[in-house]
């Protein structure tokens, strides 16, 4: 981040992780929970949609989504991260690619009927955020969802260290890139000390 490099840490973490120097904080090698809890209750439309995974680590949350139905692809800056994705699951019906979601493919403008956006964000520094969101919202298809899970903060609270949570004040940068809200959760996950997450819906309008 000194370096004025606020995304090349993520590949050398995971290089490091690779070599058993370091532990990958967030890599548990399992779905987000709350991705499947709100599946659970508030199931989208699949129908043999397509789907994009925003900075998709090592694969888990993109191969839930390719179980469901959906023609899933899935994206990350860091190369280890794809490399050790596809390693994994070496049957997977996954696209993962490795790409920067400050330059993404150009065919991906509005090109997904769903994106799934967990804990990216709020890993950037806040001067990236606006544009890191402008990028993810002009994924999204019109008529598209897109579920978004992140920490989230009250913006009295305090901002606080790596990964900074989010405020809602941030995360109406989605809808000033032209989504609507279409729920928002606050609530405690089941980590110890449980974090806030903020859980949200948007859609595109048609
Ligand atoms: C905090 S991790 C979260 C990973 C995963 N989404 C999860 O919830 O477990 C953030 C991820 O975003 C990736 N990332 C960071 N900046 C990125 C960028 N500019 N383009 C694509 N991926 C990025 C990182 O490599 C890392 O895998």
């Amino acid at each position: 981040m000194q370096k004025g490099d606020p995304t090349g840490w993520f590949e050398a973490l995971y290089r490091e992780g690779e070599e058993g120097k370091s532990v990958v904080p967030w890599a548990d090698r399992q779905g987000n929970p709350g991705l499947a809890e709100f599946w659970k209750t508030r199931p989208q439309k699949i129908d043999g949609g397509s789907a994009l995974v925003i900075g998709c680590g090592l694969g888990d949350d993109a191969e839930e989504l390719a179980e469901w139905g959906f023609r899933t692809t899935a994206f990350d800056i860091s190369e280890t991260a794809i490399r050790t994705a596809k390693k994994r699951f070496p049957e997977s019906n996954v696209k993962y690619r490795v790409a920067d979601l400050f330059q993404p493919p150009v065919e991906w403008q509005r090109k997904f009927d769903f994106l799934f956006e967990a804990n990216t964000v709020q890993a950037l520094p806040g001067s990236l955020r606006t544009a890191a969101i402008e990028k993810i919202a002009s994924f999204l298809k019109p008529g598209g969802s897109l579920l978004v899970i992140a920490r989230g903060r009250e913006a009295s609270e305090p901002e606080g260290q790596m990964p900074w949570p989010l405020t809602r004040e941030e995360l109406a940068e989605f809808i000033r890139a032209g989504l609507k809200e279409v729920s928002f959760e606050n609530y405690f996950d089941n980590e110890e000390p449980p974090a806030r997450r903020y859980r949200v819906l948007y859609s595109r309008p048609e």
